[in-house]
């Protein structure tokens, strides 16, 4: 069968099938999955640069299928309710929200992530944190580990999990974060990690120790800056951070330090066009070493240093 877009709705049946009730959603004729993703594709092409990865994603989520499995799947029917909400899903898509948040899913590292509105939906470019974070723990280690600011927990159980000895931390100012983030360490079976709320380094418990890595994807961007319409489905929490995009990088730059073991290091991720801007304030603090790694796609991405 071509996997060409079609913009019609599915042919009425396939040939061997007996008929079914007609769901009844923008004149929607019953068909098989094959039918589905080509319409799906086509409803998505004009709003999603990603139209038949979304469907995939969108109906497999729904069938509770693995994408790659949807695909031996192509000659199964599917049934009116599950059309009913895949025509809503996709809806839903058309009108800009994202696929993560419609499904309530997002794969980061080796995890299976619930995300809804109250977390930022975790980024791929974030794992290049989480690679230098790693490079930093050697198997085994028992350091104590400090993530600020976790959202779904991304960080925190991509660190936690690849490290079992590790004793992790994780905080947000959000209470519906640190929610999702506790059942996502829940479902992923991570339990070297704890939860603490509050701003930035004033959420550590008063006798909490020094810690010998402390980690953070900040709020980094700029108020007004002209990407935040894209991003409207996310919260501005988890997104802005003062006119230059860097008030929450300085506040954690010149609170860290008081946290941190003598030879512990502090990692950042920023902007792709912050890395000079937080290399100064680092430097400014007392922290060596500073330097800035590049993401996936070649972009400034974490900058860090040690503490003398
Ligand atoms: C860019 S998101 C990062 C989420 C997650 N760490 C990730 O990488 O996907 C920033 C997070 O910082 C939290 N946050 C914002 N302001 C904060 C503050 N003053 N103190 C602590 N956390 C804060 C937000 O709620 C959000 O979860």
């Amino acid at each position: 069968m071509s996997e060409a877009p079609s913009p019609s709705p599915p042919a009425v049946l396939p040939s061997d099938a007996t008929p079914r009730p007609v769901p009844a959603v923008q004149g929607l004729a019953p068909g098989v999955i094959a039918d589905w993703l080509r319409w799906g594709t086509s409803e998505l092409d004009a709003a999603s640069d990603s139209a038949r990865v979304d469907a995939e994603i969108l109906l497999a989520a729904l069938l509770d299928s693995e994408r790659a499995a949807l695909r031996l799947r192509h000659d199964e029917a599917i049934e009116a309710a599950t059309v009913l909400r895949y025509a809503s899903w996709i809806e839903r898509r058309k009108l800009g929200e994202p696929v993560a948040y419609i499904v309530g899913r997002q794969g980061f590292w080796t995890l299976d992530l619930v995300v809804d509105t109250a977390v930022l939906i975790p980024r791929p470019d974030t794992e290049t944190l989480v690679e230098w974070a790693l490079s930093l723990l050697p198997a085994g280690s028992s350091a104590r580990v400090l993530d600020l600011g976790t959202g779904s927990g991304a960080i925190a159980l991509a660190v936690a999990s690849e490290r079992p000895a590790v004793s992790v931390l994780a905080t947000d100012l959000s209470e519906a974060a640190l929610d999702i983030a506790r059942e996502n360490a829940r479902r992923n079976g991570v339990s070297n990690l704890s939860f603490a709320c509050g701003a930035w380094l004033a959420a550590l418990p008063a006798e909490a120790a020094p810690f010998d890595l402390i980690l953070s994807n900040p709020p980094y961007i700029a108020e007004g800056d002209i990407h935040l319409a894209a991003l409207r489905y996310e919260p501005r929490l988890a997104l802005t951070s003062g006119i230059d995009g860097l008030d929450a990088i300085r506040e954690i730059v010149r609170e860290a330090p008081a946290h941190l073991t003598s030879g512990g290091w502090l990692l950042l991720e920023h902007g792709h066009d912050q890395g000079a801007a937080v290399r100064a304030l680092l430097t400014e603090a007392g922290f060596g070493n500073v330097e800035t790694r590049r993401d996936f796609g070649g972009n400034d991405r974490v900058t860090g240093g040690g503490k003398p």
